[in-house]
């Protein structure tokens, strides 16, 4: 059977997180990372990590690309990719997985990339088994 979907654009999310990296404040961890998130009405939203002196209040380039998802009217996230230089691919943390899960299925591309290539492919449900939901909540 044929797909009637149409290619996700990995090539402008990689760009996009690419770019918003480039714009990481990270004094603490000089670990710069960039977020794009493919929304349902085909837009893209990027986000980079935004550090602070009060470590725990830092924000995840995740959290940052959701934010403008949502502020932007988007409702659903059909394409998750982060970009980081890392020894391993650079997937998002626990609490950005449960994040991207309030908007996202689990059959959901989460890819990972550095500067040059992609370095990892999941789906959100395999980065975050058996989750908690909205649905659990009765708003699915
Ligand atoms: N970080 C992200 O922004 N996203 C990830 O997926 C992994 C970690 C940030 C948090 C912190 O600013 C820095 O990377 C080091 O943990």
């Amino acid at each position: 059977m044929t797909s009637s979907l149409p290619p996700l654009p990995w090539d402008q999310l990689a760009q996009a997180a690419r770019a918003a990296r480039e714009r990481a404040y990270a004094p603490y961890s000089d670990f710069a990372v960039g977020a794009a998130l493919l929304d349902e009405q085909g837009r893209i939203h990027a986000g980079c990590n935004v550090e602070n002196a009060a470590y725990p209040q830092g924000l995840c380039a995740e959290a940052v690309a959701l934010g403008q998802l949502v502020l932007s009217g988007g409702t659903r996230v059909l394409a998750a990719l982060v970009v980081g230089e890392a020894a391993q691919p650079v997937t998002p943390c626990g609490g950005c997985r449960q994040k991207l899960r309030e908007f996202a299925a689990d059959d959901t591309p989460v890819w990972s990339a550095d500067l040059q290539d992609i370095t990892a492919r999941h789906t959100l449900g395999a980065l975050l088994p058996a989750s908690f939901g909205p649905d659990h909540l009765g708003k699915a």
